[in-house]
């Protein structure tokens, strides 16, 4: 018999504890063990829960239980996730979690902490929701010259994204309905600001180079810069836009680490994932390029990989493949990062021309221009819009 704690009982705690108790002897034959979700921590009560008898409020009851072997932590956040974990992996419990935040802050830390005391920390549930990537990336891609890593990583941004380009809806909408349907975060800036897929693509990082960076020195930006012009030029050009998490190793040196809507041909694999989809694309040698595709937000998706984890802790324990992390200041400067980019400005062909040279021009909306550059680093880039003295109403890169 293997006892759990789940901590927090929202949407992901909900839904694993429905899909241990629902799939019960399949799960439990796959660990090998029986399972019992021993207790679940939330600060509030759920009288009307068929588990109502296993909530507890006090955290010390799990952390001195010898009886616990894991503690499954979904609750999100990084205090006192945090803590928690720390705690648990101390007294010598396995750890499992979905909370993208804690592993990109304190990844490092905690896997640290689980070798020095015999245990595991697992979290193939804090990047693309359902979607097996951290196991295979570290048991069957790393062996490769990584070259790449990238994804589309926020079901939610994918979601909006998706309906501002196929039905045209508004930018609010769409918002609206990717919350009333469970993918965004509690605070809807971490997704549409970029920073969920931030956190998603340092983990990635650190997977694919060992090297873990602060989410905070990652060159982010979000979706809400976006406009419905964007979205008709990108259609007239053959393109679509989607957040994109990219980690490009560069050897010898820290990697590139980027989040921003990203220009991607419709003809790209990543172009064609809608929703709440989300994809993640490895590209190394002699590999070649792999996509792995699924469900990256909701709960019944983040459950199964969270009980994933589980199954493997009890049937593999400490032998099965773990990561290693090295925390690293920062990734490369990203001033020297090269791309193509569509640029919207106002009219004047003339300075266009001057600067960029001998652009193709497009109209777009209300007298607006449009053009794709040549490939330029973002230092060049900067100082060509400077020389241009004209409003810049929009600039996208493109995947290339
Ligand atoms: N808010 C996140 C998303 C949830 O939309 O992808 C899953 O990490």
């Amino acid at each position: 018999m293997t006892n759990v704690a789940i901590l927090g009982f929202g949407v992901v705690g909900g839904g694993v504890a429905r899909l241990i108790t629902d799939n019960y002897a399949n799960v439990c034959a796959l660990g090998g063990k029986k399972i019992n979700i021993k207790y679940i921590l939330d600060l509030r009560d759920f009288p009307d829960s068929p588990f109502a008898d296993r909530i507890i409020h006090d955290y010390d009851i799990i952390a001195n239980d010898p009886e616990i072997d894991t503690v499954i932590e979904v609750m999100g956040g990084s205090h006192p996730a945090y803590e928690f974990t720390v705690k648990a992996l101390q007294a010598g419990k396995n750890v499992i979690t979905s909370n993208k935040e804690v592993v990109a802050n304190f990844g490092d830390e905690f896997l640290a902490l689980a070798r020095a005391n015999g245990v595991c920390y697992r979290f193939e549930a804090a990047v693309g929701g359902g979607i097996p990537v951290i196991s295979p990336v570290i048991s069957c891609v790393r062996q490769n010259k990584i070259t790449e890593i990238r994804g589309i990583l926020n079901g939610t941004t994918n979601y909006i994204l998706t309906k501002m380009f196929t039905l045209g809806e508004s930018f609010e909408n769409a918002l609206a309905d990717a919350q009333a349907k469970g993918y965004a975060e509690r605070n809807p800036d971490a997704d549409i600001l970029g920073t969920d897929a931030c956190r998603k693509i340092v983990i990635l990082t650190a997977l694919v180079t060992g090297k873990l960076v602060s989410p905070d020195t990652v060159h982010t930006e979000g979706i809400t810069a976006i406009r419905g012009a964007d979205v008709r030029a990108a259609e007239r050009l053959g393109y679509s836009i989607k957040l994109v998490g990219r980690c490009i190793v560069c050897e010898d040196d820290a990697p590139y680490v980027v989040v921003a809507p990203f220009m991607i041909p419709k003809d790209e694999p990543l172009s064609t994932v809608f929703g709440v989809y989300n994809a993640v694309e490895v590209e190394g040698e002699p590999l070649g390029n792999v996509m792995f595709y699924g469900q990256g937000a909701g709960a019944g998706a983040t459950a199964s990989a969270v009980v994933g984890d589980l199954c493997q802790i009890m049937r593999s324990g400490t032998h099965a493949a773990s990561p290693y992390f090295e925390r690293i200041k920062a990734p490369r400067d990203f001033s020297g990062f090269v791309a193509r980019h569509y640029i919207a400005t106002e009219g004047s062909a003339e300075d266009v021309l001057r600067v960029f040279g001998d652009v193709r021009l497009l109209e777009g909306d209300g007298g607006e221009i449009f053009f794709i550059t040549s490939p330029l680093t973002e230092r060049e880039l900067g100082d060509k819009l400077g020389e241009l003295h004209r409003t810049v109403k929009a600039d996208i890169r493109l995947l290339d």
